[in-house]
């Protein structure tokens, strides 16, 4: 069996982070989503993965690279525009030949992994198999409707769900998702979309297999689903220091301190994790907080983010609820007239107080 990790897309709802930036890297517990997919699919067996790319291509292949670190084998597909998740399987049928193959969705996070996944899999040899979970919010997802424990229907983004079974960011498929990728039109929005590939499998008579997740499951695609993520993912975390806390700072619950990080006369209230050369001083780091490597906050209380590297924090009372991207400074200024003054990127979020 293969792989096909989809990294591609616009990331609208991430914007501005993904104006620059790949939001499958975006790292969560101080590690980039996309890699769990990777750990995941490795971990049920399986090491010949595509990895779908678009604009944000180079930044992808720079932190994966050729796949050596975790012993897999990775092809970059190259999409020219994210013209659905169907399209990005009828662009890798080359990689994916007649193999059978996990589609993972590279900003989409699943507790449970996915090895005994694959093993239904591989002893029912269904045509596809989907994973539903139950939302409260199931117009925003692609939902199923199920009839005596079978998929019957599949519809996209429904005003009117016919259920609350979302459809998981993960699927396996057999080679026929080939002939229906090659008959299905594009949708209103104009993409290709996998839902309307399922239907046509079910419509065609191939079996397609539901299996109801009951872990947690996160598309992490809007800021919301990513802290609460970031969250999950801290409170299964192991404690470990392996930089330097000084005699004046306290930890308290599970905090990990990542190599050569310095932590001074500051507070760390677990869950937490303080990234590689990070400097934390006179501050305070509340619980589910990741400030990834090379940051610096100083005489500022943060709570509940996601900081990314080398980003600059000092002076601010209190920071809650927010991801801020790479290289970002916020500060206070005691200049004359007293004024907010900001340099943001388009599609840029803030809540002043
Ligand atoms: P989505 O989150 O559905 O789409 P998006 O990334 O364009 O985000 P937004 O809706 O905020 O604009 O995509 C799910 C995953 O699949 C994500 O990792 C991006 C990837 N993808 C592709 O690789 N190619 C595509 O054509 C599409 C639509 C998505």
């Amino acid at each position: 069996m293969k792989a096909l990790i989809l990294s591609g897309g616009t990331g609208t709802r991430l914007r501005p982070i993904t104006h620059t930036s790949a939001k499958q890297l975006i790292p969560v517990a101080n590690k980039p989503i996309l890699f769990y997919a990777i750990e995941a699919i490795k971990e049920a067996g399986i090491n010949d993965m595509g990895i779908i790319v678009g604009d944000t291509r180079e930044e992808v292949k720079e932190a994966v690279g050729d796949g050596e670190r975790w012993g897999i084998n990775v092809t970059y597909i190259e999409q020219e525009a994210p013209l659905g998740l169907a399209h990005a399987v009828k662009i890798s049928q080359d990689f994916l030949k007649d193999d059978s193959f996990v589609m993972f969705l590279g900003d989409n996070l699943i507790r449970e992994g996915i090895t005994s996944l694959v093993q239904e899999f591989e002893r029912e040899k269904p045509a596809a198999q989907i994973l539903l979970a139950q939302v409260e919010h199931p117009e925003r997802f692609g939902v199923a409707e199920l009839k005596d424990g079978k998929v019957v229907h599949l519809v996209e983004k429904p005003k009117n769900p016919p259920s609350n079974y979302a459809l998981v960011g993960v699927y396996m498929f057999d080679s026929n998702i080939f002939t229906a990728v090659n008959n299905i039109k594009p949708s209103w929005r104009d993409e290709l979309e996998i839902t309307d590939a399922i239907q046509y499998l079910i419509t065609t008579g191939y079996e397609v297999r539901p299996h109801i997740i009951e872990g947690w499951w996160k598309d992490t695609g809007r800021l919301e689903d990513l802290l609460e993520a970031n969250r999950i993912i801290l409170e299964d975390m192991e404690s470990y220091c392996e930089g330097e806390v000084d005699e004046d700072s306290q930890l308290a619950g599970r905090v990990r301190i990542e190599k050569g990080a310095k932590i001074i006369n500051s507070s760390i209230r677990g869950p937490a994790v303080i990234g590689e050369n990070t400097i934390i001083e006179n501050s305070y780091i509340g619980p589910f907080t990741a400030v990834y490597y090379d940051a610096k906050v100083s005489n500022s209380e943060i709570e509940h983010s996601i900081i990314l590297e080398k980003s600059t924090i000092s002076d601010i009372a209190r920071i809650e609820e927010s991801l801020v991207g790479k290289g970002v400074e916020i500060t206070r200024s005691d200049r004359k007239p007293k004024a907010y003054r900001l340099m943001l990127g388009d599609n840029s979020n803030i809540s002043l107080v």
